[in-house]
């Protein structure tokens, strides 16, 4: 079982104005990883509440696994890969360019995200956009690896030689 955190960036959806669809498209997602999700927190779009929250999930938590959804846009407001950044130890940047460049067949407006991947400890930590069409789309390009890449942080498989379709 993966144990997930989702951690949504959004100043109305902190303020109860706005309902947190994406967070339920990830949450409804994690049965094709066997996940479940063990932690949630809609946080403002403030960059030390964002870095707070992952670091409480990742350290306290040990959660193996965190998709942060919103904030990775181009207003001024959209800082969670910068909080993000903020509390990595090393980056994964396959995860966004995989996302990036399989989005793109969708749409060119996903070359507007911003997002970031990283491992703080054994927690993988991905930035998803906010919609949750732009969620759902995210997802389906990025899930069916990350078990192995969890696996691996945990300690629990060094074995690759077996690539999976
Ligand atoms: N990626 C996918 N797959 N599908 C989308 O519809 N929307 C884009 C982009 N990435 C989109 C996507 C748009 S319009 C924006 S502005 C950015 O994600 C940033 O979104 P955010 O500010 O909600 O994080």
């Amino acid at each position: 079982m993966i144990r997930v955190g989702i951690l949504t960036a959004s100043d109305k959806g902190s303020r109860g104005e706005r309902e947190d669809r994406s967070a339920v498209v990830i949450s409804d997602s994690l049965r094709h990883i066997d996940g479940n999700v063990a932690a949630y927190k809609i946080v403002p779009d403030e960059r030390e509440l964002i870095a707070a929250a992952l670091r409480e999930m990742a350290d306290d938590l040990a959660l193996d696994l965190i998709f942060t959804t919103g904030g990775t846009g181009f207003s001024p407001r959209d800082v969670t890969p910068e909080a993000t950044l903020a509390v990595v130890e090393r980056l994964v940047p396959g995860i966004p360019e995989a996302i990036r460049a399989e989005s793109m067949k969708i749409t060119p407006r996903a070359m507007l995200t911003r997002g970031t991947a990283g491992i703080r400890g054994k927690t993988l930590i991905i930035n998803l956009p906010g919609s949750p069409k732009a969620v759902a789309e995210c997802l389906d390009v990025i899930l069916q690896a990350l078990p192995h890449g969890i696996e691996i942080l945990k300690g629990q498989a060094g074995e690759c030689a077996r690539p999976e379709k």
